[in-house]
């Protein structure tokens, strides 16, 4: 399996990261979104970003962008990566419309930081041919690819995928279809941590970040990462950890729920612990 066409759907900041390193490794790529004009911002992104990479030898932009087409549905493809908003349903429901769009000898793989593939690979009629393939933020920049085997996920599909991420010049790690699968299990109980430290009033947020980035030697600290990766995502994560793993050290930190409910989602919206101009 090569996947010469893939169908990226969501248009945000994963699915243009996705579509863009895809484009570059010489992919045609559909994207598609279902709210009007994300194609288009996701476009002047991958292209700032394209710029950026070209200036330090990577692939001719213009190049890369004309393998890029902007789709108003799901189109027929070799392989599906879907980045759509963290929610159960949504990604149910995408996955059975894309059972019924693509060949039956496509792949569907999910971008998703936490839903179960095997939930998603169950409303499929094509469960072996379902897998997780889990970037990280921001794409074309990190390595890591996670790929998360469900259930029912066959070794050719694992495999395919394993070889797509190193052909994406990415490190692919494999993991079993659990809550949050490693990266998350891990990341989501750090970061809420340093929120619960910040609304008891244990040290302001750049104080919070400093000791993270200059004592534990990470390039960004949990607050700013909380900010990079969207507060409403984090906490739909931390509810499928909670809810999946059945222990209150996951449920999400009342500062993260208010601040979501406010609408300060962290860099996309321009404002969370920080503002962004
Ligand atoms: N943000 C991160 O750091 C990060 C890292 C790894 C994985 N993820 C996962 O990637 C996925 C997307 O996250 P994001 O940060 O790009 O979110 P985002 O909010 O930036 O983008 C989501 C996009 O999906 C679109 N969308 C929603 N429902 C849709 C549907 N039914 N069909 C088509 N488009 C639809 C929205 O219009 C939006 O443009 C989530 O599953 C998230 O958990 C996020």
């Amino acid at each position: 399996m090569r996947f010469e066409h893939v169908l990226v759907v969501g248009a945000g900041q994963m699915g243009g990261g996705i579509a863009q390193v895809v484009a570059t490794s010489g992919r045609r790529v559909s994207l598609h979104d279902a709210v009007p004009g994300a194609t288009d911002r996701a476009f002047a992104t991958m292209r700032t970003s394209l710029v950026r990479l070209a200036e330090k030898g990577g692939a001719d932009p213009d190049e890369a962008l004309g393998r890029v087409s902007a789709v108003d549905d799901l189109v027929a493809a070799d392989l599906m990566i879907e980045a759509v908003v963290e929610d159960a349903k949504e990604k149910e429901d995408l996955f059975r419309r894309a059972d019924e769009t693509l060949p039956p000898a496509a792949v569907l793989a999910s971008n998703t930081s936490s839903i179960p593939i095997t939930s998603l690979a169950a409303v499929t009629s094509r469960p072996d041919r379902v897998v997780g393939m889990h970037f990280f933020n921001p794409v074309p920049v990190l390595k890591l690819v996670e790929v998360v085997r469900a259930v029912q996920t066959s070794d050719e599909t694992a495999a395919a995928i394993v070889e797509l991420a190193k052909d994406l010049g990415k490190v692919p790690a494999e993991a079993r279809d659990f809550p949050g699968f490693v990266s998350n299990r891990i990341l989501m109980p750090f970061l809420n941590e340093a929120a619960y430290a910040l609304l008891e009033g244990v040290a302001e947020p750049e104080a919070i970040d400093t000791i993270a980035t200059l004592g534990f030697a990470h390039p960004m600290g949990p607050l700013a990462l909380a900010d990079l990766i969207g507060l409403d995502t984090c906490v739909a994560i931390m509810e499928v950890l909670h809810e999946g793993l059945g222990d209150p050290k996951y449920a999400p930190c009342p500062l993260l729920r208010q601040y979501v409910a406010a609408g300060r989602l962290g860099r996309k919206s321009g404002r969370g612990f920080y503002e962004y101009g």
